[in-house]
């Protein structure tokens, strides 16, 4: 048992190489490829992101036009995927709903096809892009018992998406292009982070050589829980129960609360693993969620003015200035993402609909690795030596 060392949560083991994303947390520095998060969320378009996290390099403007094409070329489902999501229960979660969507493709496009030839991972990777904001807006239509509006491919990716959730047949839907541009760059800021908890499980469950979008939906699942990918419906969750309470006037009362060691009351939408500075995305999602309040003309609404004045409470409070816990990218995302509209339990959809294409380009990396192996991790035994079983009558 001496021979490996525990690392709970992989405080310092690397699991990988990667070339595609790099974070300094003590600086507050996130690059896709080399390229600053901050420069590609004001020059770049998500699919051109796209391009970049898969291939290594921005996509010139033909390869970007012929990459665009192709993604919106596959952004219809199989009709048979309406007769799966009919039965799920009209009130699931969207994320147990979408999990079960993405792992049914593999069904759909499943084993016979041989995904260590480069084109069939491509094809794999190109109709995960396409079809994951139909998935989606599929998942949000049906909980809302609307019918499913089909794509539109002369939109742009995330003009089309915005349509499917919110366009009925009914009315003529207007695309309104600031809105259009904050959610790309959600999408562009929630695309890549590294080794977090969700791409590590999609390389983990990926090693073993399993179909490709079983692997993405394994990535789903862990994204869901409320320390990851669902941080922003419960910030949002959160605001909505102080708001309950007696809105600003309560947020002191909240802040002693999450700093009684005794509570496990967290402030969420604060603090990060790797981020010890401002996390850069949340600054530049800071910029869109004012952007679109104004566009809105939402900027007095309540439950946005309590979270400005929770966040400068905290970031002030000597709590929060030790542990080093600043506002993260969620803190920020599921207020606009309310002002778009969107519902809280949508939030996690949206992210994993942003993610998805990381979870891809790290998997391919991982398959192309020279080095790759199946991921096994070893265990420091803590239970019982050997020893006999007893008859069960002799047991106590
Ligand atoms: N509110 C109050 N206290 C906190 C918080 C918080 N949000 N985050 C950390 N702490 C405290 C924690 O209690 C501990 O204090 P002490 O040293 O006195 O015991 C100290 O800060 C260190 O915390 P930790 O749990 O050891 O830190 P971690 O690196 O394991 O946790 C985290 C990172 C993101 C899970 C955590 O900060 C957290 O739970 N935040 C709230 C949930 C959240 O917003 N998650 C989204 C993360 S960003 C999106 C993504 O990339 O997925």
């Amino acid at each position: 048992t001496g021979k490996f060392t525990y690392d709970s949560g992989f405080l310092s083991t690397a699991s990988c190489n990667s070339k595609i994303t790099y974070i300094d947390g003590d600086k507050g520095e996130l690059l896709y490829r080399g390229y600053p998060i901050e420069d590609l969320a004001g020059k770049c378009d998500f699919l051109e992101v796209c391009y970049l996290l898969i291939n290594g390099n921005l996509p010139n403007k033909k390869q970007d036009s012929d990459f665009k094409e192709m993604i919106m070329h596959h952004t219809m489902v199989h009709e048979q995927m309406q007769f799966f999501l009919r039965g799920f229960r009209r009130d699931a979660h969207p994320m147990a709903v979408l999990t079960g969507l993405v792992g049914a493709m593999a069904a759909f496009y499943h084993d016979q096809i041989d995904y260590t030839d480069p084109k069939a991972r491509q094809i794999a990777q190109i109709r995960l892009i396409a079809k994951m904001p139909t998935l989606v807006a599929m998942a949000y239509k049906y909980s809302v018992g609307q019918p499913f509006i089909y794509p539109d491919n002369n939109l742009s990716y995330t003009a089309n998406f915005m349509r499917m959730m919110f366009a009925t047949p009914c009315e003529e839907y207007k695309v309104n292009p600031v809105l259009v541009r904050a959610l790309d760059r959600i999408f562009i800021l929630h695309a890549d982070h590294e080794q977090n908890a969700s791409t590590s499980t999609v390389r983990l469950c990926g090693s073993s050589g399993t179909n490709p979008f079983a692997a993405i939906s394994a990535g789903i699942a862990c994204l869901w829980g409320p320390a990851h990918g669902g941080a922003n419906e419960a910030c949002l969750q959160m605001l909505n129960e102080i708001q309950a309470n007696g809105g600003v006037e309560k947020i002191g009362e909240f802040i002693a609360q999450v700093k009684d060691k005794n509570s496990s009351v967290r402030l969420m939408g604060f603090g990060h693993r790797v981020y010890k500075n401002f996390d850069p995305r949340a600054k530049l999602m800071r910029e869109t969620c004012y952007e679109v309040l104004k566009e809105l003309g939402l900027e007095d609404d309540p439950l946005f003015k309590l979270a400005m004045t929770l966040e400068k409470i905290a970031l002030e409070d000597e709590y929060f200035v030790s542990r080093k816990l600043y506002p993260n990218v969620d803190f920020y995302s599921g207020i606009v993402q309310r002002a778009l509209g969107i519902p809280t339990e949508m939030f996690t959809c949206i992210f994993a609909l942003a993610r998805t294409v990381g979870w891809i380009a790290q998997w391919e990396e991982m398959i192309t690795d020279p080095e790759y192996k199946i991921g096994r991790p070893r265990q420091l035994y803590t239970g019982e030596t050997s020893r006999k079983v007893p008859l069960i009558a002799e047991r106590k």
